[in-house]
Order: structure tokens, then sequence, then C-alpha cells
């Protein structure tokens, strides 16, 4: 039972003290701290009476849990990928869900170039030779990668975050960009970031540099697995930003073992934060613990992203009653 007149919102993520405190002028807020909170059975009894759930890539918000707090009326999430959300059972049951494209776009394509670089060039594989003490003399084939510049820059899923990676690898590093995407870019999109639709067999074949920014799904789920590591080139690197489970990590890791691919870069697990042993245990392989979006303003935008949205949802702001990013807004249209 709520003390106050404010809605109950529950702030399932670790948030940033200011936006806690700006939220708290119109909701009864109950904070999740320093721990998300991923157990569902905690989840669902700390949503108990809650009009709002503050979430982003985590935790699972799903029809039992719908259904186990029937109060909820809104789930803002201050990530863009929304796969652990069930959007349909929100819907059907008149929930709103929003989630934060756009603000992170130039932020996560610098890090997948980044990325893409480190491993291309196997910059932790030599830190960590050198953390050891094992650097004792030169060599012309210490820890010698692979080009970034002129190389092909392969693309698999070409939303925003996908262009914004080509326009780096044409416009600052001379790259021939391939892609495959569901939907061909038009020809004026294509043409500033000299991007070239491939298929998918070809973008395996063809790519030095593969990078995977598609979104994960079913028809996604493990879109590269041992067939596509067999296709690439034994000198190619693939580097993956989008979400565990595109890739099948098992096969990747012989992958890499085999010398079948040159290296991989990982900002994404299946079944993150826990890690494939398999990858830990490979050397030509970068991982990063999902920071892709991790540059500290562009967190502060998501988060307050996801807040316009809340507080839209709620008819409060200069957005009331049309939040800006909502996933599915026909929830809130008044019944004809
Ligand atoms: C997103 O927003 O989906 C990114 O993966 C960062 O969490």
């Amino acid at each position: 039972m709520s003390l106050s007149d404010k809605p109950r919102l529950l702030v399932a993520i670790p948030m940033f003290a200011e936006v806690l405190a700006a939220l708290a002028e119109h909701f009864e807020v109950d904070a999740a701290g320093e721990h998300p909170i991923e157990d569902p059975a905690e989840l669902a009894r700390r949503a108990q009476g809650c009009s709002a759930l503050l979430v982003a890539g985590m935790p699972r918000i799903d029809a039992a849990l719908l259904d186990a707090c029937p109060t909820v009326r809104a789930v803002c999430s201050m990530a863009v990928g929304y796969n652990n959300i069930d959007v349909p059972a929100c819907t059907a049951r008149g929930v709103l869900v929003s989630n934060a494209p756009d603000v992170l776009t130039e932020t996560t394509a610098d890090f997948g170039f980044a990325l893409m670089m480190a491993t291309a060039r196997r910059i932790a594989e030599s830190e960590h030779f050198l953390r050891a003490g094992q650097w004792t003399q030169w060599r012309y084939d210490l820890f010698a990668g692979s080009d970034v510049h002129g190389a092909t820059l392969g693309i698999l899923g070409m939303g925003r975050i996908g262009q914004a990676i080509a326009r780096r690898g044409h416009l600052g590093f001379g790259m021939p960009v391939i892609y495959h995407n569901r939907s061909r870019l038009p020809a004026e999109a294509e043409a500033p970031i000299g991007a070239r639709w491939v298929s998918k067999e070809d973008l395996l074949r063809e790519a030095d540099h593969l990078v995977l920014v598609v979104p994960y799904s079913a028809s996604s789920h493990h879109a590269i697995g041992a067939s596509e590591l067999a296709q690439m080139k034994p000198t190619a690197t693939l580097t993956n930003i989008a979400r565990g489970g595109v890739v099948d990590d098992a096969a990747l890791a012989q992958a890499l073992r085999d010398k079948r691919i040159a290296a991989a870069g990982l900002d994404v697990f299946e079944g993150e934060p826990a890690v494939h042993p398999d990858l830990l245990t490979v050397p030509n392989v970068v991982l990063t613990p999902h920071i892709a979006s991790a540059s500290l303003p562009t967190r502060r935008a998501m988060a307050d992203l996801a807040q316009r949205n809340l507080l839209a949802v709620f008819g409060i702001g200069a957005d009331a009653g049309r939040p800006p990013t909502a996933l599915n807004p026909e929830v809130l249209k008044p019944a004809a």
C-alpha cells in the first residue's frame, strides 16, 4: 500500500543519483541501489503495487511478471535493445514500453570501431604479454595483426549504429563497406557511407573485419555459428556489439582455437554476465563487459530519455501523453 499519492516506481537497475532525485519529485521511488534486481521472485515482490518499472537491457520483463504485478502501466528502458522485454505481452495488457534509441548511436559506434581495431591489432593480447614481463626482445612479427585502413569492413545489421560504424570506416579509414540487412538502405543513404548491400554468404566470404550490430530475435539467434565461421577468411576478425546469442559462443571459441578466423572482439555474451569458459582460455579474443554505450554523458542521456518517457506516460512535462520513444504507443490511444 502506497503511503503517498504519488505513483510507485521501481527502478530495477543502478541509477544516477540526480535522476533518482528528479524522479522522486513525481514518484514514490524504490531504487535497486548498487545491484540490478535480476531475480524474478525478488523483482515480482518489489514490483508489487508499482505503476512503472525503469529497466535497461535487463531484467527480464515477461508475461508472468506482468500478471503478478497488474498495477504496472509502463516499462521504460534506458537501453536501445529490448529483447529482455516481452513487448507483445506488455501490449496485450495495456502496458506502455519505451526504449532509448539514437542517444547512444555515436558512442556505441565509437566502441564498436575501437573493439574492431583492438582485435585486428591484437592490443589486449599484447598488453597482457607486456604486463606478464614477457617482452624481452624485438621481433618483426611480434603481435603482427591485420590492417584496418583499406580493409573490407563487413556489417551485419545496418540500423543507426551500423551506419555510424560504416561512416567511420569509409570516411576515416578508406574501407570498402559491405553490409547485409533484411532491408536494403536507399541509395541516398548508402552513397555517403560507401556501403554496398551483399548477400549474407558474400558478407561472410568477403569481409576482412565483420562487425555484428543486428538486434537479437529468434531469427538472429546464432546468426554466426560454426558454418558461418567456416565461410569467413582465416585472416578475418569478428566483432560482436549486438547481443549475446547472435553468436554461438562455443562454436566461436572452437574457431578461434583452430585459427579458423584470426581473432574476435566481444562486448556481449550468451548468458552474460557469465562468459563461456572456452572464450576465457583462447588468447585471440578481446573481451569487454557490455560497455559499448558506456560513456558517462551517453549513459546519462539514456537515463534522461527513459525518464522523459516515464514522465510522459504519467502526463507530466513537455511530452505529457506522448512518450517520445514508445515501442507500443497504441496502448495509449483512447478507445474509439
Ligand atoms: C543497449 O542499449 O541496448 C546497449 O546494449 C547498451 O546496454
